[in-house]
């Protein structure tokens, strides 16, 4: 081949590479100048105490979350739909507008409240929060905005139409999606030299994609910390086609049986009073569950459908059998490191990003403190007597491949949160994954970019200063370095399954068995849609929704 063909051809492959990477990123986020949130959809926010006891829509969207706003948005262009949440509106709690508010909203007690985070603890020992608020766990989460990587969409089990995806995207990301000023974050900017120096590269810079190497990613909070949730995409919605019930709880679904089958035919709600509504789905309208990956499968088997002889034993009428429904249960383990600063740190929630093949590392720096959440950083005793900055840094596993179940701890109420086990690094691939992920946070120290947090520790060594789990000091020794992953186990809060597609669903989301009944959430999902999953739910409901409109206008 002559010399000029092949330059010719690094020409073409550099300005192909270059156009790929510019498509993605060059169309057009979010406007951050904007004065103020957009509270349009309040306008169409009730209090179920106010709905009226039997209603009739085209469409019921259980949960008003992450996938479920942008579905219900999308649906109400052409019918009418309801969409119930057990959580209060965001107006409520101040502190889910505010990045600044991140750490606060997981720390609030319950006590009887309906507090945006509900906790609750796996069967494995593992302290957890979920979204229970208008906007769902998009409104309680790090805000980190990244897209699936492309072994997702293989893998997922639906057959994705690319040029929809992309389009579902865009459709998110103009309300929702910011570029992070990294010049605001001295630790985010110190840790993403570090990740580069530590060979996690190359240095993608800015970018929605999933690619090898260390990015900066989007985030749902603009540079004033005001925080964008799914909840803003109602405001894409025809508001005249859509109810929002708030402080509306889902007990269970309404089914009818005629020859043609089993069809779903509307839900049973309960008020802040305890009333019991009804509402009913029309002529060729759904029911669809977007009640995350702990709500959706506790509504199937509150509802009759899953295993036999399980819903039996609880004495649950079984509507269809459906041997799968809360098993395949999975959370990426996340472990980490805390280091205390010697100098303030200005606060960051994610914001960057070091992507392998295995593991990502996303990283978060907090003020000084006096209290912080166990399910952050664990270890709540000390923490009181702590007055520095702390900056963690964390892995997340890819997969994971270990998996559990989900069981009902009460067969009758649904404000009864159901048991979860994930066995975390029950499959030896994860926890070699996470003993791979941790030594290169061994590397990480090693980085000159680090070494600025380092204090002096005797007249001649200078060392960190880490706040809880340490890293076993030898870099070869595995045993030690997965011991150290078993003990420090925490959650990433990207749990997922329950009601998997192929398993409990088809590859439209649609329960197998039942008519008029679909599943659209993180419980479908049976592997983790790149570094975070919240860009991939919102598309997901946008993209449903869209293919529900079209297959009734054709
Ligand atoms: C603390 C935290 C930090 C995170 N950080 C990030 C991050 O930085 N980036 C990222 O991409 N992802 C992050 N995630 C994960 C991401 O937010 C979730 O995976 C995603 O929001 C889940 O979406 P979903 O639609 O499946 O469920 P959700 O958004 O949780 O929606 C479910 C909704 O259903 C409602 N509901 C449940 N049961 C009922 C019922 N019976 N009746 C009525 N309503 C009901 C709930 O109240 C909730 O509003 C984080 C999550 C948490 C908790
Ligand atoms: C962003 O919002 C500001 C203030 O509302 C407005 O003046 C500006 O034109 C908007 N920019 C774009 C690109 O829409
Ligand atoms: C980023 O933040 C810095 C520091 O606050 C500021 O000086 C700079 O103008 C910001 N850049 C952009 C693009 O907003
Ligand atoms: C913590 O540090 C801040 C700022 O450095 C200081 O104002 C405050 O008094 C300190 N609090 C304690 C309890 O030491
Ligand atoms: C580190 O661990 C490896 C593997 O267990 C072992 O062979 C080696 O002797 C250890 N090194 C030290 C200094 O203990």
């Amino acid at each position: 081949m002559e010399k000029s063909t092949i330059g010719a051809r690094l020409l073409l492959l550099n300005l192909f590479v270059l156009g790929f990477l510019g498509q993605s990123t060059v169309h057009s986020l979010a406007n951050s100048s904007a004065p103020d949130h957009d509270f349009s959809y309040m306008k169409i926010v009730k209090d179920a105490t106010d709905l009226p006891l039997e209603d009739k829509y085209d469409y019921i969207v259980v949960g008003g979350g992450t996938a479920g706003c942008p579905l219900a948005a999308t649906l109400s262009a052409s019918y009418s739909v309801l969409v119930l949440e057990r959580g209060s509106a965001p107006t409520a709690h101040p502190s889910v507008l505010r990045e600044e508010g991140f750490l606060s909203n997981l720390m609030q007690e319950d006590d009887g409240k309906i507090t945006p985070a509900q906790k609750f603890k796996s069967e494995d020992g593992v302290a957890i929060v979920r979204g229970r608020v208008l906007g769902g766990s998009s409104m309680i989460n790090a805000g980190f905005y990244s897209k699936a990587d492309r072994e997702f969409f293989v893998k997922s089990g639906i057959k994705w139409d690319m040029d929809l995806v992309d389009k579902a995207y865009h459709w998110v990301e103009s309300t929702v999606v910011f570029r992070p000023n990294l010049s605001r974050s001295n630790w985010q900017s110190i840790v993403k030299e570090a990740l580069l120096e530590a060979g996690v590269g190359p240095n993608n810079g800015f970018s929605l994609d999933h690619i090898k190497g260390t990015k900066v990613g989007g985030s749902t909070f603009d540079t004033h910390g005001r925080r964008y949730g799914a909840v803003e995409l109602l405001n894409r919605g025809n508001l005249k086609n859509l109810r929002v019930g708030i402080h509306a709880t889902v007990e269970k679904i309404i089914f009818s049986s005629k020859e043609s089958g089993v069809s779903a035919r509307g839900v049973v709600y309960i008020d802040s009073n305890g009333r019991s509504h009804r509402a009913f789905v029309r002529g060729k309208g759904e029911v669809i569950l977007s009640a995350g990956a702990i709500g959706s499968p506790q509504l199937l088997l509150l509802s009759g459908v899953g295993p036999q002889s399980y819903l039996s034993s609880l004495k649950i009428p079984v509507v269809h059998p459906q041997p799968h429904t809360g098993n395949f249960m999975y959370d990426n383990p996340r472990n980490f490191i805390n280091i205390l600063s010697p100098f303030p740190l200005q606060p960051s929630t994610v914001k960057i990003v070091g992507i392998t093949d295995h593991f990502y590392i996303e990283t978060l720096s907090s003020m000084p403190i006096s209290t912080t959440p166990y399910s952050v950083f664990p270890d709540p005793a000390k923490l009181t007597k702590i007055n520095s900055s702390l900056g963690l840094i964390a892995i997340k596993l890819v997969g994971p491949l270990s998996y559990g179940t989900l069981k009902l701890q009460s067969s009758s109420d649904v404000r009864v949160g159901p048991n979860v086990r994930f066995n975390y690094f029950a499959h030896p691939l994860d926890l070699a994954r996470c003993v791979s992920g941790m030594k290169k946070i061994g590397e990480l120290l090693n980085t000159k970019s680090l070494k600025v947090f380092k204090v002096q520790a005797s007249s001649s060594t200078k060392a960190y200063n880490f706040y809880g789990p340490t890293l076993p000091m030898n870099q070869t020794d595995d045993a030690s370095f997965g011991e150290f992953c078993r003990h420090t186990v925490s959650t990433i809060w990207h749990f997922h399954g329950g009601c998997l597609v192929g398993k409990v669903v088809d590859s439209s989301l649609r329960v197998m068995g039942i008519n008029a009944l679909r599943i659209v959430d993180a419980s479908t999902f049976n592997f983790t849609p790149g570094t975070n999953p919240q860009a991939t739910l919102m598309m997901l409901g946008r993209y449903i929704g869209i293919k529900m409109l079209q297959q009734r206008s054709s």
